[in-house]
């Protein structure tokens, strides 16, 4: 059975250590998810999946600056012995009913061009494709930006 709580900094070294196997070229240090987490529940929506035996599996994370302001979906990640079982979708959502409660206008995100899965994902909760970030992630790795209209 998956549970999803908030992110807490005890989480940390865990999230970090799964992240540098996930994301291999550019890995969020331990110091960056502090500064997130540090602001969790009030400008961000941090939350972890953990399985039966309370072990992460899976992050996201979302940043809303104000009531009112667009909301940013800033990482979503599921151990690949855990894929295609509905995890990510589920922090997806997550993410989306809190952009609702701060009245966020619109959701926006950054996904590399050849990542098919997320995008199959983000998809299928209803965001489009509104532009194309050129070297994005690096030279010759471009980025898609989607975004879903909340109203
Ligand atoms: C993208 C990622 C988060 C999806 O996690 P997940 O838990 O496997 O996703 P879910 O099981 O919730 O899948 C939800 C939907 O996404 C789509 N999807 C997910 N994986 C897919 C795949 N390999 N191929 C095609 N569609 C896929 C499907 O539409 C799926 O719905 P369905 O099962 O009803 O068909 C996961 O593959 C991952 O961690 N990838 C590496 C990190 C990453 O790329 N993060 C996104 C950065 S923008």
């Amino acid at each position: 059975m998956i549970t999803y709580r908030a992110m807490i900094a005890l989480d940390i070294p865990v999230v970090a250590s799964l992240e540098k196997e996930i994301f291999k070229d550019d890995p969020w240090s331990m110091g960056q998810f502090k500064e997130e987490v540090s602001n969790n529940g009030i400008t961000r929506h941090y939350l972890v999946a953990c399985d039966a035996q309370h072990q992460i599996v899976g992050w996201a994370g979302a940043l809303c600056a104000a009531d009112g302001a667009n909301t940013d979906i800033l990482t979503i990640a599921v151990v690949p012995e855990l894929r295609m079982r509905g995890i990510a979708r589920h922090m997806l959502t997550s993410l989306i009913d809190w952009a609702y409660t701060k009245n966020s206008p619109q959701i926006f995100l950054e996904v590399e061009k050849n990542n098919q899965p997320a995008q199959a994902l983000y998809i299928s909760e209803g965001f489009e494709i509104i532009s194309q970030r050129p070297d994005y992630y690096g030279a010759g790795i471009d980025a898609l930006v989607m975004s879903k209209v909340l109203t």
